[in-house]
């Protein structure tokens, strides 16, 4: 009689909500459409926290539809992705790191678009300000603190004087961070070499040759280096070469040491930005969010021992330190 009680309590419940998506009141029903380059740690991170907050929020199976795709790092991946959402009558666009927010742009004539951790907007050309956004396209940006990541470089090694530079050059948000890290070594008197790669394959030697030659290596937020971090950490780490990275993720995957920002709270922003679009706010009104305070410094203890190094006071009593 129970089991009975409830199959019909649950027959009814399917009647209701099958009743309730006819076309009369799909219009309060959200369409949003999420774009993730690609997957590693930082960018699971930033789509987990942006789910979550958007929960919080109050957005649901009966008030929100979300079409979600992956770019697995895929340059025509991404860019058959925007043409599927070119079709979908979309309320707004969600697109995770550069080469996504990049893929979508043109669907901005139609669609406003959130991107999230875009580290150079300007310079990816989504918008011409940062604080009045004139492309329909606004979002949270994770510009790298090179400086202090350097700095934090000297502090552990003093003797620094050469720095191999480790990035994909088609990466428009790496492109920015290397030319600001470049101006902050060349005043510093530390000379660098650059090994550029185009695909997450050719990571590991691009690697060894700079941890063959040089004092240290950096890798600014570079998603093609984030998603090889295991061999590349390893790589570095074979020749006690510290690897000095541009996101706390990277160090989580094996890099020695970041000064960094806190992702899950970029994930966040970017859901709260994204429903004040959806609740009719105008992208123009809503100035890029840039995330460059409240930065911790993060070393990974593992790779710390197997360097060999000792962290100097500066660092280890610094309350922003994080173990990883
Ligand atoms: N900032 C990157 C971009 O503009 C995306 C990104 C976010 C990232 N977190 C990261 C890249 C961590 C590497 C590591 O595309």
């Amino acid at each position: 009689m129970k089991a009975l009680k409830v199959l019909t309590a649950a027959a009814l419940a399917a009647t209701l909500v099958s009743g309730c998506s006819g076309s009369s009141s799909s219009t309060s029903v959200k369409k949003v459409g999420i774009i993730q380059m690609m997957d590693h740690t930082s960018l699971n991170t930033i789509k987990k926290a942006y789910d979550g907050e958007m929960k919080a929020l109050g957005y649901n199976s009966k008030n929100i539809k979300y079409t979600f795709k992956n770019g697995q790092g895929n340059t025509n991946t991404l860019a058959s992705i925007a043409n599927e959402f070119q079709g979908e009558d979309l309320d707004c666009v969600v697109a995770i790191a550069t080469p996504a927010a990049q893929a979508v742009a043109k669907l901005a004539n139609k669609t406003p678009i959130i991107f999230s951790a875009v580290s150079d907007p300007v310079g990816a050309k989504l918008t011409s300000s940062l604080t009045k956004p004139d492309k329909n396209m606004t979002g949270t940006s994770d510009e790298v603190q090179v400086n202090q990541i350097i700095d934090k470089a000297l502090e552990v090694q003093p003797k620094l004087k050469t720095m191999g530079l480790l990035y994909n050059k088609g990466e428009a948000n790496s492109v920015t961070n290397i030319k600001n890290v470049k101006a902050y070594l060349a005043k510093k008197g530390i000379k660098t070499t650059e090994a550029t790669v185009t695909k997450v394959s050719e990571v590991q030697s691009a690697m060894n040759v700079l941890a063959s030659k040089c004092d240290a290596v950096f890798s600014p937020n570079d998603n093609t280096v984030a998603s090889a971090m295991s061999v590349a950490s390893k790589a570095a780490n074979a020749t006690k070469t510290p690897f000095y990275v541009g996101a706390d993720s990277m160090v989580k995957d094996g890099g020695f040491l970041t000064v960094g920002i806190d992702y899950e709270e970029l994930g966040k922003e970017t859901a709260r930005m994204c429903d004040k679009v959806l609740k009719g706010k105008k992208v123009s009104s809503l100035p890029v969010k840039v995330f460059k305070t409240n930065l911790n410094i993060y070393v990974n203890q593992k790779t710390l021992k197997t360097l060999g190094l000792k962290l100097p006071a500066s660092i280890k009593d610094d309350k922003k330190y994080i173990k990883m």
